[in-house]
């Protein structure tokens, strides 16, 4: 039994040393570091995703260093070489990433010296990898948040179009998962649009707010040489350099929030999927997903199971989970750095492709999505839906107090359940032996139809709200992919 706790583990022993010392701090050291040292120190399998961003950032620091004399103009001609070379080797897949160089920076670092000599050594004056990653690590949060933004809108658009098809079919509303009143399928999904276009909200704040460069704060405490803060800050497409260094090198606010922000954005997400699993099921049957979006079972032929929906209000326990697992890395760390840090990138990585995966399953649901509008509308009349338009019926004609038309309709619908009858079916005598005022025309609320046109009051569901609604949505989204173009930032190419 003990073995077979241990089974999994491997028996290095502590002290033996892996094969390679690491280059870059050679003076202080002669011996390597232990196999489970380096085993638990490097990055390098997961932060070279912030190759393209580390290699932006060196450039912009080159250039500022070349600019206030610290760098003459052949060296910084070597190493704008040097960098393309290198980002050439990481695209096409040559480049060799080494456990023993840590991380991205110093893996980039090395290799730059290896192929310019002094002039790529000299990189690294008036900088530290505190600062280089903190700014990495904005740079690419930064891309992910425009990209999830666009994907987001592309739902936005999905949900908004198939909101307007829909604008005037009913189904039941619920509260409490129980029958309510009428709405519209596309008022429904329109709900989801407002959600969606909060998430923006909050993922534009967040940009807003990290737009500033760390770079030049150092490893925390600044530099003596005359850099140029303002210039690697507008290079990097930054609103501005932080203020603080020591605050620079240690937040990583702009990563709880991003994790929040997708954090909430995965419980909308979820939220639908819940229902389109719900609206799947046999006693529901308000939507069919068609076999692209669908798994069926290995011994029930029968089964046709929304597997993606699920999958979708799954990762929100992986979005969220990330969320709380930086928290808790952060939560009691002394300023400045601390290589507890470095636990910052995976979470932030697998939540952003997480995202990325539930926001398309979900547009391509949307799209691949059939409303069953027959079964919808003849639900929606189920449930006594409309006893609160016989309620307003009696207080606009009648001039109840609403409590006391609450009241009346309340027997009224205990009378109709009685029979096991709709409201529509009691007779009008049935109707005057609880209130005598009412007359035919109490009839002409009763429909589904018309309760949802009735309600006209702003945000409500009427046809001609959804439809205006859903049309405000697609001019507005339409107008922005058309406007909104986006840099890639390496090239700095509208995409
Ligand atoms: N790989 C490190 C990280 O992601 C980079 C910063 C290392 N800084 C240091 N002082 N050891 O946090």
């Amino acid at each position: 039994m003990k073995k077979h706790l241990t089974a999994p583990f491997s028996n290095t022993p502590p002290s033996s040393s892996s094969d390679t010392p690491n280059k870059q701090w050679g003076g202080r050291f002669c011996g390597s570091p232990s196999e489970v040292m380096q085993a638990i120190n490097t990055s390098i399998g997961f932060d070279k995703a912030l190759w393209q961003q580390d290699i932006r950032g060196s450039r912009a620091h080159a250039d500022m260093l070349a600019h206030v004399g610290i760098l003459s103009a052949d060296d910084l001609a070597a190493i704008h070489q040097g960098l393309d070379d290198i980002y050439q080797e990481i695209e096409s897949g040559s480049f060799i990433f080494s456990d023993a160089l840590e991380d991205i920076h110093m893996n980039i670092e090395a290799r730059l010296s290896e192929r310019i000599g002094e002039a790529g050594k000299r990189l690294h004056t008036a900088r530290s990898r505190n600062d280089q990653v903190a700014t990495d690590f904005r740079l690419w949060v930064r891309d992910a948040i425009d990209s999830l933004n666009r994907r987001i809108a592309s739902l936005m658009q999905a949900l908004a179009s198939k909101a307007k098809h829909h604008a005037a079919d009913p189904m039941p509303g619920f509260t409490h998962l129980q029958t309510a009143q009428p709405v519209t399928f596309g008022h429904h999904l329109l709900a989801y649009v407002e959600m969606l276009s909060r998430d923006r909200g909050r993922l534009a704040d967040t940009r807003r707010r990290l737009n500033e460069c760390p770079l030049g704060s150092a490893a925390l405490a600044g530099t003596s040489f005359p850099i140029d803060r303002q210039m690697t800050s507008a290079a990097l497409d930054f609103d501005r350099p932080t203020a603080n260094s020591l605050d620079a090198v240690s937040d990583r606010d702009f990563v709880l929030e991003y994790l929040s922000a997708l954090s909430i954005l995965s419980v909308h997400l979820s939220r639908l999927a819940e229902e389109i699993i719900l609206w799947c099921s046999a006693p529901f049957s308000f939507i069919r997903l068609s076999d692209a979006f669908t798994t069926g079972s290995s011994i029930m032929p029968q089964k046709r199971n929304p597997d993606a929906a699920e999958l979708v209000r799954a990762k929100t326990g992986c979005i969220m989970g990330s969320l709380m697992g930086l928290f808790t890395v952060m939560k009691g760390l002394p300023l400045a750095y601390a290589k507890d840090m470095q636990e910052d990138k995976q979470p932030v990585f697998t939540a952003t492709e997480a995202a990325h995966l539930c926001l398309a399953a979900m547009e391509g649901m949307i799209h691949d999505m059939h409303a069953n509008t027959q079964n919808m509308r003849a639900l929606a009349s189920t449930g006594y839906s409309t006893a609160t338009d016989l309620a307003d019926w009696l207080v606009r004609v009648l001039k109840l107090p609403f409590r006391t038309a609450h009241h009346v309709t309340g027997r009224l619908v205990a009378k109709a359940e009685e029979k096991n009858i709709n409201l529509a079916d009691l007779t009008l005598d049935d109707m005057q032996a609880e209130e005598s005022g009412i007359t035919e025309d109490i009839y002409s609320v009763l429909s589904v139809d018309s309760s949802i046109a009735s309600r006209t009051s702003m945000g409500g569901t009427a046809p001609q709200n959804v439809r205006t609604q859903a049309q405000r949505w697609l001019t507005l989204l339409a107008g922005e992919t058309q406007t909104d173009t986006h840099i890639n930032t390496q090239t700095g190419a509208p995409i």
